[in-house]
């Protein structure tokens, strides 16, 4: 049976999954205590995710990443559906900032978000060592919003 729970305590547990998502770890401190972490359980933990409440009825997903060998399941995209039909009556848009990737983009256009608006330079001025995906370097950070 698939379950969703929320970490309060020793979220750092779950650091080798954060890290997917979010390759540095200072990076992650920066949002990780504030945030509200979920897992979903599926015979062992497939996905997990961190959110906080940007203010003005944002809450912004800082964190989600699915366990490599259960990618393509279905797993993040049902976590995602928790979130909306858990925060619908609190918040009014969802949103999520990544880097410029064919590796999450279309995830997240699957899931309903539309691209907002970019922040230039987030990652070269924040992050201490380039990051690269798909063999690209990642520059701008790109926020994609979606209604409740
Ligand atoms: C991005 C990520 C979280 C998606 O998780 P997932 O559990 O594999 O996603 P789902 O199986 O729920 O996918 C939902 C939909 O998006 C699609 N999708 C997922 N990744 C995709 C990609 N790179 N390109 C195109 N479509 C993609 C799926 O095919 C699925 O489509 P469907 O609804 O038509 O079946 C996962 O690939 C991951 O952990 N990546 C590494 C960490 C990361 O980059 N996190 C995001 C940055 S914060």
């Amino acid at each position: 049976m698939m379950e969703i729970i929320e970490i309060k305590e020793n979220k750092k547990d779950y650091l080798d999954l954060l890290l997917l998502a979010d390759e540095e770890e200072d990076m992650i401190d920066r949002y990780l205590d504030n945030g509200k972490m979920y897992i979903l359980v599926d015979n062992g933990v497939k996905c997990e995710c961190v959110i906080t409440d940007e203010g003005n009825g944002v809450l912004e997903i800082k964190n989600i990443a699915t366990v490599t060998n259960d990618q393509d399941k279905g797993y993040a995209k049902a976590l995602i559906q928790f979130l909306i039909e858990k925060y619908r009556e609190q918040y009014a848009v969802l949103q999520v900032g990544t880097g410029d990737s064919p590796l999450t983009i279309p995830f997240y256009e699957k899931c309903g978000f539309v691209r907002s608006h970019i922040i230039p330079n987030f990652f070269t001025d924040n992050y201490n060592h380039p990051i690269y995906e798909c063999g690209v370097q990642l520059v701008d950070m790109v926020y994609l919003q979606r209604p409740f």
